[in-house]
């Protein structure tokens, strides 16, 4: 369990299950994202948290759910894809809509940075996003991390190819 000001960051249980699907299923959400299922399936996140805990426990990946300490409600996901072969991190975020524009997404990030550099034992994180969403790398900017390139056309959704943009930063160039 990590702890931010207004955040916890902690494990998903089945619990979540509802209110994932509730925040996940909004197409805003899956617009800027790739592993997003939209419509998202019926029952569907339940499956979902349980493969999360699978990959977890294998340090394939190290994803939470972030909750709002006020009222106890999940308001988002984030976590890290890990190669620790190379101790190696991507970090990848959401925050339900209706929580957008209140530096949710900011808070939660710095500490997961802050957890991976000190607990995961990463050496470098590094994040992508669609370069159409400055959102996304905005909370990177914040987060110390520099631009690192623009792939142009490098994934495809729907019929669209989309650039992704990438930042990134490694343990010796992080201050905190
Ligand atoms: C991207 C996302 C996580 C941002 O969450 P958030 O909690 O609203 O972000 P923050 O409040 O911490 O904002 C971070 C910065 O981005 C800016 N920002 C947020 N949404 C923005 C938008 N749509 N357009 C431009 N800037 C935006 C904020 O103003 C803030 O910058 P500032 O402090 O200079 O004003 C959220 O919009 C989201 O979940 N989007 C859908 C899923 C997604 O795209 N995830 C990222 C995949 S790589």
């Amino acid at each position: 369990m990590l702890e931010t000001n207004r955040l916890l960051i902690r494990e998903l249980g089945a619990e979540d299950a509802e209110i994932v699907e509730e925040l996940a299923g909004d197409y805003d959400i899956a617009k800027t994202t790739l592993s997003i299922p939209h419509p998202y399936p019926k029952g569907g996140a339940i499956g979902w948290i349980s493969s999360v805990k699978e990959h977890n426990e294998a340090k394939r990946t190290a994803t939470f759910a972030t909750i709002n300490k006020e009222d106890n409600q999940l308001i988002g996901v984030i976590g890290f894809n890990l190669h620790m072969a190379f101790n190696r991190g991507e970090i990848n975020y959401w925050i339900g809509k209706p929580h957008w524009g209140k530096g949710y997404a900011t808070e939660a990030a710095k500490k997961m940075v802050h957890y991976g550099f000190h607990e995961l034992g990463l050496n470098r994180i590094y994040a992508a996003s669609f370069t159409s969403n400055p959102g996304s790398w905005k909370v990177m900017e914040k987060l110390g991390m520099k631009h690192e390139g623009t792939f142009k056309q490098h994934v495809k959704k729907g019929d669209e190819y989309i650039d992704l943009t990438y930042y990134g930063m490694v343990k010796e160039d992080y201050v905190v």
